[in-house]
């Protein structure tokens, strides 16, 4: 078995590889990490051949659908999944068939109701129900203690106790531990009675993960990330630096429509010398009105050179082919001493 653990802050995740076959599974990819899953398995001469989401995740972006559409590749997750991507839909007392290994499913709820471990050789892929020295916690969407309580004690810890513990989260950079050692030292773990559990797991007072609305989001549903709509439309377009932007206008060639895409009072409050107002939420509605040449150089600005990046996206998609992005916004250039017109334009 050819084994990877891969680290993206606390999140963790895995490659295991058949060597005879060179077929590969990848659990819990993460969406900072795809061009590494992919170089890793070029490494390794391995051929990813399924990715594997232990569970809906709350906290962080989960890149199978991403590796999945790059790799043409199908996504398992356990049936509860509430995602529509998910090709192959998993249940308890199955397997996975990687070449010559063989994933064994464990229905695990409890942190998610979609919880599942993922048992294969002398290793268990233990998602979020079991961590190093700690569980996932109970307390955000389809959370039970009582099923944890279940899918530990009855179920996970019922394993051989020599097997290799592997959890999607790890904070304090160890490495793996065992079952044994889990069940020895885990202080969770030490609470047995189920009252007592349950009890313990409602009065954690966790914090809420960041980013918990929109993990959940584009986790749940395959929709994008703002970060990854971001990516995305600054691949599309060409961008001018705040200097280049200064030194045109200020030739007064009239070459350059300076468009302000922020809402009325900000552009009121300063803006570029010679920037037009149309607010982003009113781009396609007054865009034939307020730009009737579409092969007018257009340079879209906003507070700070994000909302601009989507305009001229959005501009280009329309035709407007010399619309470029200013690289920065307008705070940026506020902060550089360039100067700034306040009042209706
Ligand atoms: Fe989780």
């Amino acid at each position: 078995m050819i084994f990877e653990h891969l680290r993206a802050g606390g999140c963790q995740s895995y490659l295991v590889g058949c060597a005879e076959s060179c077929a590969a599974v990848l659990i819990d990819p993460e969406m900072s990490l795809i061009d590494r899953y992919q170089a890793l398995a070029a490494r390794e001469g391995l051929r990813i051949r399924h990715l594997v989401d232990t569970h809906t995740h709350a906290d962080h972006f989960s890149a199978t659908r991403e590796v999945a559409r790059r790799l043409e590749v199908p996504i398992s997750m356990h049936r509860l999944s509430p995602a529509p991507f998910v090709d192959l839909r998993l249940d308890d007392g199955e397997m996975l068939v990687v070449g010559n290994l063989r994933m064994q499913v464990l229905h695990t709820p409890g942190h998610t109701q979609d919880s599942m471990c993922l048992r294969v050789e002398d290793r268990v892929f233990t998602g979020d129900t079991l961590l190093m020295g700690g569980t996932g916690r109970t307390d955000l969407p389809t959370g039970n203690p009582e099923a944890l309580h279940d899918s530990l004690f009855n179920r996970l810890l019922q394993l051989d106790p020599a097997l290799k513990v592997h959890p999607a989260h790890e904070y304090k950079g160890r490495d793996h531990s065992t079952l044994g050692q889990e069940i020895a030292t885990n202080p969770r773990l030490q609470v047995r009675d189920r009252a007592a559990f349950v009890e313990m797991m409602q009065s954690l007072n966790l914090s809420m993960p960041t980013h918990l609305t929109e993990a959940l989001r584009t986790n749940m549903s395959g929709g994008k990330t703002v970060a990854q709509m971001l990516a995305e439309a600054a691949a599309t377009v060409p961008f001018m630096s705040l200097a280049e932007l200064k030194a045109r206008s200020e030739a007064g060639t009239g070459e350059l429509v300076i468009l302000d895409v922020r809402e009325r009072d900000a552009y009121e409050a300063g803006h570029i010398p010679g920037a037009k107002l149309l607010p982003r939420g009113q781009l396609e509605l007054r865009v034939n009105q307020d730009l009737p040449d579409p092969m007018r150089r257009i340079v879209s600005c906003c507070e700070f050179g994000r909302i601009s990046t989507l305009a001229t996206a959005t501009l280009r998609e329309m035709g407007f082919l010399r619309a470029v992005a200013l690289d920065g916004g307008v705070k940026a250039w506020r902060e550089a001493g360039y100067p700034l017109v306040s009042g209706a334009g």
